[in-house]
């Protein structure tokens, strides 16, 4: 039998969400996990640069790196969580990951301290291509060996390629070991003399591209690094373990627009070649079928309606013609649906209202929750 989003929630152990830009990843990522919270699962969701609003009801002001327990009262005011049910949030801090990271797998203080004071290191740190990429993962990970919660969701960068993640812990141990790396970090090693001649060209023009000071900092820094490749390599390996656990389960999101639901096809084979086929695919941001009628009724209605003199028939007469308008997009919309469907089935495609106003506190994710879940009982508050 198919997984439903709702299987997912309640069983899997991991969730990454992925899709293009603006879609709503940051904040589908929230609502899964409170909703796996609410089941009486230990969730937490790792964000990365939440709108500045959600980031304040979720209690991520201040940029932590480790997760906060949320207060139930904010997302579980009626009390009607299970038993066990703890929602908890962390922000992705690419930099203090890494530094972390460091000083992890540094043989002592003082090799950590020799990298993390190196110019740099604190420049490379921050702005690597792919860190952010890598750090997602790289948390992940970490919030699995700690082992204090059952269920992790994992919001991606927005990176042009949305994919990027998948590749970027073996990406780091390629440069680790690759060709420009063990040049610089040989001079250090054994002394310039050894380094062959291709070696100190190359050496020489990033001197002068850059200044002596900032390659001896770079050679510095890899040297400094000597010893802890071991440490990526394997933590590579397990982290890509992790993602092909039957527990890690892939969700793309998209919004009714073409081009977003391109993207998202993309996505989705993509992720099958890659051999983590999406288990759960969301719409978000679909303007709602208010009537099941066809807008062509409704339209005939709005004119019928027009044709009458009176005032109050005028105005229904403009709703009616409003009404029909809304049905045009939803339909239209709808059927935008119909490439990513078939190309996922028999994976349900599951579908979000848009909302009139931005998703920034737990009333407003409650509501697409109840779109994800609409068997759930509510979760708001009675009489709210
Ligand atoms: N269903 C929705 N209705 C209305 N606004 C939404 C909806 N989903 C997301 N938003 C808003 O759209 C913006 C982008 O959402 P976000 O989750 O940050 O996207 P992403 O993480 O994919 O870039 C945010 O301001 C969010 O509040
Ligand atoms: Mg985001």
């Amino acid at each position: 039998m198919t997984e439903s989003l709702a299987d997912i929630v309640a069983h899997r152990r991991t969730l990454i969400i992925c899709g293009s830009g603006g879609v709503g990843k940051t904040t589908t990522a929230a609502v899964l996990a409170m909703h796996a919270a609410r089941l009486g699962r230990s969730a937490v969701v790792v964000t990365i640069d939440p709108a500045r609003r959600l980031a304040q009801a979720l209690g991520l002001e201040e940029l932590g790196n480790i997760p906060r327990l949320i207060d139930p009262e904010l997302w579980d005011p009626a009390g009607t969580r299970l038993p066990g049910g703890q929602l908890s949030a962390v922000m992705l801090d690419a930099k203090s990951t890494f530094d972390n990271l460091v000083m992890k797998y540094a043989s002592g203080p003082d090799q950590a301290e020799r990298i993390l004071s190196n110019t740099f290191y604190r420049n490379i740190s921050s702005a690597l291509s792919g860190t952010q990429e890598y750090m997602a993962m790289e948390k992940l990970y970490e919030l699995h060996e700690e082992g204090e919660n059952d269920f992790v969701v994992v919001d991606t960068p927005p990176s042009r390629n949305a994919l990027d993640f998948l590749e970027a812990p073996d990406r780091l141990t390629r440069f680790l070991e690759g060709r420009v790396f063990r040049i610089l970090s040989a001079p250090a090693r054994r002394g310039m003399k050894v380094v062959n001649k291709a070696a100190r060209l190359f050496l020489r023009t990033i001197a002068r591209v850059l200044g002596s000071e900032v390659l001896e900092d770079t050679m510095d820094f890899f040297a400094a690094f000597e010893g802890m490749y071991e440490g990526f390599h394997d933590r590579a390996a397990r982290v890509r373990e992790l993602l092909d656990d039957e527990g890690t389960a892939f969700c793309v999101i998209a919004s009714p627009r073409r081009d977003a639901l391109a993207e998202a096809e993309f996505f989705a084979r993509q992720l099958g070649t890659m051999d983590h086929p999406v288990s759960a695919a969301i719409v978000n941001r679909m303007h709602p079928s208010f009537v099941p009628s066809l807008a062509e009724a409704t339209r005939l209605r709005a004119e019928t309606l027009g044709s009458r003199q009176d005032p109050a028939s005028i105005r229904l007469a403009d709703l009616y013609a409003n009404l029909a308008a809304f049905q045009d997009v939803a339909a239209r919309e709808d059927a935008e649906l119909g490439g990513l469907r078939e190309l996922i089935a028999p994976v349900p495609l599951a579908k979000v209202a848009f909302l009139s106003d931005d998703v920034h506190d737990f009333a407003t994710l409650q509501h697409l929750e109840e779109n994800l879940f609409p068997e759930s009982p509510s979760p708001v508050r009675q009489g709210a």
